[in-house]
């Protein structure tokens, strides 16, 4: 048997606002599926700087993004198998952003749909063309490919409206290979992943199911009353009760689509040719979804209840996400010519490099007779140290068991950290340790 390497799937929210069925529908929900298949390595995350392009009340930023994390926590993300964090945490983003649009070309981000439909609106308006537009949401496409190709991402899941973006990342990522990379691929070429059944829900309306069209069904806002209002609002054609009506086209349909099995499919379908009345069809809907909604909505109640423990499952997910981020970026120093005046690196010997810049364990026995362990950066400094075990078993089963779950074994382990050390540290140090492994 040929084993295929993981293929690296990656998406992220924006957050602002509150997520809507459609989101859950869209993103969230093929991700997670996505995440859960046998060679598959997910990294998902908040884009919370490129919520900063669309929102500047900090409040409102604040709260999205704790709702948000709570939101896909709740609907079933494992994060020992997902790289979850949140875009602000990982300083090698911008960084990497930077390096990214010193080699776009303006002509093609004049052709982001963003910033066209921008330009479109004021010209409509006879205003300057590029009033109230900033730089953000100019460069919003090179922020998000910096996303993408940060981690080498293979597949994007992300509605249609998006693939334009990723087009812009595979773009952005040749242009950079071919500059700098001297035959050698820095980067994957993304692919966008787009649920062509279901990837664009219609909102209450028909068209897309989006927050300015405020036409929106609330994923878990106001309860089950509030998802039973927002399907009473969604627009039917006026057929009455008994008469035939054509489901093909309705919103109402559509929406059904996306929580039912082909069977339960067919079986609407044929009711409403046969006269079930819109009102009892809504019922229908309501109690579909309501069926895979209720439980992720009291899980999400109850992480609203512990914004602490979600910060703190966020930041083991950023020492992680770096863990991958930081050597990458250091080899796009290199090849860029942002290099140490000091080290004399070669350009061309990155893995020898990379091997040599791992952490280690030790493990010793001390004149006490006791055994312990510690570990050091791939530096040399100390991270932390064990307390004395009676026997050298003890000390190396701690040492497994932490290379094994990384942060996650942190919380339990005999352990203290060495001055000036923050968790975040040896977590960084503990992720980097596992990649090493699992490459
Ligand atoms: N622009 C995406 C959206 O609005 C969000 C996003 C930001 C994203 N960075 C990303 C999605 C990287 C996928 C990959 O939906």
């Amino acid at each position: 048997m040929t084993q295929r390497p993981n293929q690296r799937v990656l998406t992220g929210i924006t957050t602002t606002g509150t997520l809507h069925l459609g989101n859950y529908v869209g993103a969230i929900r093929p991700a997670i599926a996505a995440s859960r298949e046998a060679g598959v390595e997910s990294f998902f995350f908040m884009a919370d700087y490129h919520a900063l392009i669309k929102c500047d009340d900090p409040e409102r930023i604040n709260r999205s993004r704790l709702e948000i994390a709570a939101t896909w926590l709740a609907a079933g993300l494992d994060t020992s198998r997902v790289t979850f964090y949140r875009q602000s945490d990982i300083p090698e983003i911008p960084e990497l952003t930077w390096l990214l649009t010193c080699v776009t070309s303006k002509g093609q981000m004049n052709r982001a749909h963003a910033y066209k439909g921008a330009t479109d609106a004021n010209a409509a308006a006879g205003e300057d063309l590029d009033a109230g537009i900033t730089m953000g949401l100019y460069s919003y496409p090179i922020l998000m490919a910096a996303d993408i190709l940060m981690f080498n991402a293979h597949r994007v899941p992300v509605g249609k409206d998006q693939v334009q973006h990723i087009e812009m990342a595979r773009d952005v990522a040749q242009r950079f290979n071919h500059l700098f990379g001297q035959g050698k691929e820095f980067f994957v070429l993304p692919e966008a992943n787009v649920e062509e059944d279901v990837a664009l829900l219609p909102g209450l309306d028909g068209r897309k199911m989006s927050k300015s069209y405020d036409n929106s069904i609330p994923l878990f806002e106001g309860g089950a009353k509030g998802l039973k209002e927002a399907i009473a609002r969604i627009v039917t054609d006026s057929k009455l009760p008994g008469e035939p009506k054509e489901p093909e086209g309705q919103a109402l349909v559509t929406i059904y689509d996306a929580f039912a099995t082909a069977a339960q499919r067919q079986q609407f379908r044929a009711d409403l040719r046969a006269g079930l009345a819109w009102g009892e069809a809504k019922q229908q809907l309501f109690d579909l979804i309501e069926a895979e909604i209720a439980p992720l909505r009291s899980r999400y109640e109850a992480l609203m209840a512990h914004p602490e423990r979600i910060e703190a499952t966020l930041l083991e997910g950023a020492a992680k996400a770096r863990a991958v981020a930081a050597p990458l970026l250091a080899e796009l120093r290199q090849a860029v010519g942002l290099r140490s005046f000091a080290a004399r690196l070669e350009v061309n010997a990155p893995t020898k490099a990379a091997k040599a810049a791992l952490p280690v364990f030790k493990q010793y026995r001390e004149a006490d007779g006791q055994f312990y362990f510690k570990l050091n950066a791939a530096d040399g400094h100390l991270l932390l140290q064990s307390q004395g075990f009676a026997g050298g078993r003890d000390a190396g089963q701690w040492v497994a068991r932490l290379k094994r779950e990384g942060a996650a074994g942190l919380a339990e382990a005999p352990v203290t950290l060495a001055e000036g050390v923050a968790a975040s540290d040896v977590a960084a140090a503990l992720a980097a340790l596992q990649a090493a492994e699992a490459a």
